[in-house]
C-alpha cells in the first residue's frame, strides 16, 4: 500500500466528497486488455464515489457494478489480447509504429465503431452529462462526443505524454533534454539522440495529424454533423489530461496544470497469491524467474530456434522459470528444461509481489515495468516495439534493469544478464530504493485522479487554468522574433553607420574637390 498519513487521507476524502453525484460519458474504443485495465481501476473507483457512469467499451463483463451502465462494441474490431505475433509486434518500431497506431488503432476504430448501434442510439441520448472522458491515443475522434453534449473533456493516457498531446495543453516538450515517446536515450542525450529526438517528436505531431487527424475529423464530422468544429480545436479545448507517468520513475520535466501525473493508477496494492499459484510458486531452487511479454504479444510466436535459446539458457540456472505461454501452441520438436512452468495466464501484480520472485524478464511494457518497480524486482528487458525501448533504458538508467536487443538474444547474452542480475545485489538494492520513491506521494495516484476529474465537473471545464503558450506560434513561443530583433538592431545600425560615413567621407572629397577648383 502507498504510505499516507491518515489525516491526509481523510481531510482529502472530505474535499472529494464535496463534488455532487455527476454523469459521467466514458468512451473507450481502444481494444487493448492492459489499458483496460489502468482505466477499470478508475472507473471503479469513479462509482464507488457516487458518480454515474455510462461506458462504452469492449470489457463490458469486467464491470458488473452498481451505477456502471455498460454500452458493449466489443466485436467491432479485432481484439489485439494474446493475438499479436512477436514478429508484427517487431514491424511497428520507431515512426512506423505511428503510421499504425494512426490508422489500425485510431481511424479504423473510430469508423467501426460509429457504425455500431449503440453509438448511433447514444447520439440521441437525453441524458444531462457532466462530462465526457475518452482515452489520448491513436485518434481524437470521439472529443465530439464532448461537444455534442457540450460538457468538458478529460482524457486519460496510459504511457508518457505522446508527441501530439503536449501542444493541446502548451505543455513544454523541449527535444533538447526531454527524451520523447520514442527515443531510445535516457535523460541524458548526445548530439546523436538529440537529432534522433527531434526527428522523432517533429515527425510524430506530422504523421499524426496527416494519418489520423484528418481521415478522423472527416469521420467526426460525418458522425456529429458538419456543425461540429474541427477535431484539432476540440483537442485544444480538452480540459485535463491524466497520464501514466511519475518523476520518480519517469523523466523530471515541467508540467502545466492541466496534464497530471498518475503513474501506477493500476496499482492498488498487491494481494497474496492464491492457493493454485502459491504451489506453482513453491520451489527448491533458489527462487522464481517471470518471463512474459504482454498481455498481446504471444512468446508462443517467437522463432524455434530462439525458444530453444532460452530454454538452454534457463536450464542451467539454478531457478523455477514461470512462462507465459499456452505449451500446445508452441512450436514442436522443443527439447523442454524441467524447471519451466507455462501457465496462459498469471495474477502478473500478485506474483511479482510475492517474495519467492527474483527476476522479471519482459518486453517492457509500461504497466509490466511500473509493477515490477512497486515491487521491487529486478528487469531483464527485451524491448520490441512502441515506448518498450525508452521504458527499458530508463530503467536501466536507474540500476534495476539490463537489456538485451531482440537480435542478440543467445544462450551466453541470457546467461550473462541474467546471473548479473541474480547475483549482484546491486540491482535488488535499487530497485527496493526506486520503489520507496514510487510510492512516496501526498495523495495516492487514485485519489490525485479523482480529485482532478472532479475539479473539472466542478469548475466546468479548466479555462481558467490553460497555458497561454497554447496560442503562441511557434516563432513566438520560441522568442525567434525577439531573437530577430536583437540581431537586426544591430546589423541596422551598423548599415546605418557604414552609410553614414560613406556619406561624410563623400562631403568631404566633395568639398575638397570644390577648394581644389576654386584655387
Ligand atoms: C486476432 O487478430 C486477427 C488479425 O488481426 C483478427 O482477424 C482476429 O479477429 C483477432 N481475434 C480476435 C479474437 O479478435
Ligand atoms: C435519432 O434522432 C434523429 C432525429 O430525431 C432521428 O432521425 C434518428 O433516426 C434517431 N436515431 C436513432 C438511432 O434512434
Ligand atoms: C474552446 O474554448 C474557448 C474558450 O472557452 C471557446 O471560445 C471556443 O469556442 C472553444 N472552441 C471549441 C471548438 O469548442
Ligand atoms: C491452449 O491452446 C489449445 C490449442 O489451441 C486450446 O485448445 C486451449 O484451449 C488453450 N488453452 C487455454 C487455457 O486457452
Ligand atoms: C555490481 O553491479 C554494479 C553496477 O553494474 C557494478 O558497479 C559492481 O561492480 C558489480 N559488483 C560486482 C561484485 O560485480
Ligand atoms: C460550461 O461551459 C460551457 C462552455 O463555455 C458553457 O457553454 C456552459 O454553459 C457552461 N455550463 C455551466 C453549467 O456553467
Amino acid at each position: 500500500m502507498l504510505k499516507i498519513p491518515v489525516i491526509v487521507l481523510s481531510v482529502s476524502l472530505l474535499i472529494l466528497k464535496q463534488c455532487h453525484a455527476a454523469n459521467i460519458l466514458v468512451i473507450l474504443p481502444y481494444p487493448g486488455l492492459s489499458h483496460f485495465i489502468m482505466f477499470g481501476s478508475l472507473l471503479r473507483e469513479l462509482t464507488d464515489r457516487e458518480h454515474n457512469l455510462d461506458v462504452v467499451s469492449h470489457f463490458s463483463s469486467m464491470m458488473p457494478i452498481e451505477r456502471y451502465n455498460d454500452i458493449p462494441i466489443r466485436g467491432s474490431v479485432p481484439i489485439p489480447t494474446n493475438n499479436v505475433s512477436v514478429q508484427s509486434a517487431r514491424n511497428f518500431q520507431g515512426l512506423h509504429w505511428i503510421k499504425e497506431l494512426s490508422t489500425t488503432n485510431g481511424v479504423d476504430i473510430c469508423k467501426n465503431a460509429f457504425e455500431t448501434s449503440q453509438l448511433q442510439n447514444l447520439k440521441n441520448s437525453t441524458t444531462k452529462y457532466d462530462l465526457v472522458i475518452t482515452e489520448l491515443f491513436g485518434s481524437d475522434c470521439m472529443l465530439g462526443w464532448a461537444w455534442h453534449f457540450g460538457t468538458p473533456s478529460v482524457v486519460l493516457s496510459t504511457s508518457l505524454v505522446l508527441p501530439w498531446a503536449s501542444d493541446r495543453f502548451g505543455l513544454p516538450d523541449n527535444p533538447s533534454y526531454i527524451p520523447s515517446y520514442l527515443a531510445r536515450s535516457g535523460d541524458t542525450m548526445n548530439i546523436y539522440d538529440r537529432i534522433w529526438n527531434i526527428w522523432c517528436v517533429s515527425m510524430a505531431k506530422i504523421m499524426y495529424y496527416w494519418y489520423s487527424t484528418r481521415p478522423s475529423n472527416l469521420l467526426a464530422k460525418n458522425f456529429f454533423g458538419e456543425n461540429m468544429p474541427h477535431l484539432d480545436d476540440l483537442a485544444y479545448n480538452t480540459s485535463l489530461q491524466l497520464i501514466n507517468s511519475h518523476f520518480s520513475i519517469h523523466t523530471s520535466r515541467p508540467l502545466v496544470p492541466t496534464v497530471i501525473e498518475v503513474g501506477g493508477l493500476h496499482i492498488p496494492g498487491a494481494n497474496a497469491v492464491d492457493e493454485y499459484f502459491n504451489d506453482v510458486l513453491n520451489t527448491n531452487t533458489r527462487g522464481i524467474i517471470y518471463f512474459t511479454m504482454g498481455s498481446q504479444v504471444l512468446t508462443e510466436t517467437l522463432p524455434k530456434e530462439t525458444i530453444q535459446t532460452m530454454f538452454d539458457a534457463f536450464a542451467e540456472l539454478p531457478y523455477k522459470v514461470l512462462w507465459k505461454a499456452n505449451r500446445t501452441n508452441l512450436p514442436g520438436k522443443l527439447k523442454y528444461p524441467d524447471n519451466i512452468h507455462f501457465e496462459d495466464w498469471f495474477p502478473q501484480l500478485a506474483i511479482l509481489c510475492d517474495p519467492r520472485v527474483k527476476l522479471f524478464i519482459s518486453h517492457g511494457g509500461m504497466m509490466g515495468t511500473q509493477e515490477a518497480i512497486f515491487c521491487a524486482v529486478p528487469i531483464l528487458g527485451i524491448p520490441l516495439y512502441a515506448d518498450q525501448h525508452s521504458n527499458i533504458k530508463k530503467a536501466e538508467s536507474m540500476g534495476l534493469a539490463l537489456a538485451i536487443d531482440y537480435d542478440d538474444i543467445s544462450k551466453k547474452s541470457i546467461l550473462e544478464a541474467t546471473k548479473k542480475l541474480l547475483n549482484n545485489a546491486t540491482y535488488k538494492q535499487n530497485a527496493q530504493k526506486i520503489s520507496e520513491l514510487f510510492k512516496d506521494r501526498s495523495f495516492t495516484a487514485m485519489d490525485t485522479a479523482i480529485y482532478w476529474i472532479e475539479y473539472v465537473i466542478r469548475n466546468n471545464g479548466t479555462r481558467h487554468l490553460q497555458s497561454a503558450s497554447k496560442t503562441l506560434p511557434l516563432y513566438q513561443y520560441y522568442l525567434l522574433d525577439i531573437g530577430a530583433v536583437l540581431v537586426g538592431i544591430p546589423i541596422i545600425v551598423i548599415i546605418l553607420f557604414v552609410k553614414l560615413i560613406k556619406f561624410l567621407v563623400g562631403c568631404f572629397k566633395i568639398k575638397k574637390n570644390l577648394k581644389v577648383k576654386t584655387k
